[in-house]
């Protein structure tokens, strides 16, 4: 699969509804949504009060992605406030799996999140529990970073786990992705692609998500 999914991180907060309207044109497939609590990662990006215009105006599915500790603690909210899948950190958490399951239990998606120095074989016990798993190809916290390139051997390596075991499980990837690496990645066997500032920092962010999808 080659999906992308623009990070609404780097959107015009002035001007929301025309940048999820820009979003709802273009050949994006997800909205990604990063939250984040200042205590998992050093910044505060928002929470639910902004769930609902996302949910109001934006036509694609919204990735939530949270950077936040005790995830327990709200993904059934961000369920309920819309969220098409809902995906934590692995390192944030003792145990996924009674978290997997309450956003199971609302007919959501799951992914689990790993940050790039965390070891990418810890997903291993958690690939037939999970729809996607997220790989960040930067520290969680902020964007306009620039991307891992280590990232791409762990691509690879989960890939093949994946495969071997006959799994569906996505791969997505987030952090420093732009036009230029978009291709690699996808080769490398990313399902999805994140990409927040090389869409939204974009002279013609429509273009940009058409260039990195082709
Ligand atoms: C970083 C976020 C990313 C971020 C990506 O903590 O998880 O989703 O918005 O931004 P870029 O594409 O600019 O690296
Ligand atoms: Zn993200």
């Amino acid at each position: 699969m080659r999906l992308i999914a623009p990070s609404v991180l780097s959107a015009d907060f002035g001007h929301l509804a025309q940048d999820l309207e820009m979003i709802n044109r273009s050949e994006a497939d997800w909205l990604h949504v990063d939250v984040m609590d200042g205590t998992f990662v050093p910044n505060i990006s928002f929470g639910f009060p902004l769930m609902e215009p996302m949910r109001k105006y934006c036509t694609k599915p919204l990735d939530v992605h949270l950077m936040i500790v005790h995830p327990e603690k709200y993904v059934e909210r961000f369920c309920d406030a819309g969220a098409w899948s809902v995906g934590f950190h692995l390192e944030a958490v003792d145990d996924p799996l009674p978290i997997l399951d309450l956003i199971k239990a609302k007919g959501v998606r799951t992914c689990l999140t790993i940050n790039p120095d965390i070891d990418v074989k810890r997903l291993v016990p958690y690939l037939d529990k999970v729809d996607m798993v997220l790989l960040m190809s930067v520290f969680a916290g902020f964007g306009g970073q620039k991307f891992i390139p280590e990232t791409m051997d762990k691509i690879r390596f989960i890939k093949s786990e994946i495969a071997q075991r006959g799994l569906k499980t996505l791969i997505e990837i987030d952090g420093g992705v732009n036009t230029e690496n978009a291709r690699d990645l996808f080769e490398a066997g990313a399902d999805v692609l994140v990409a927040g500032s090389a869409v939204f920092g974009a002279k013609d962010p429509e273009e940009a998500i058409k260039r990195m999808k082709a």
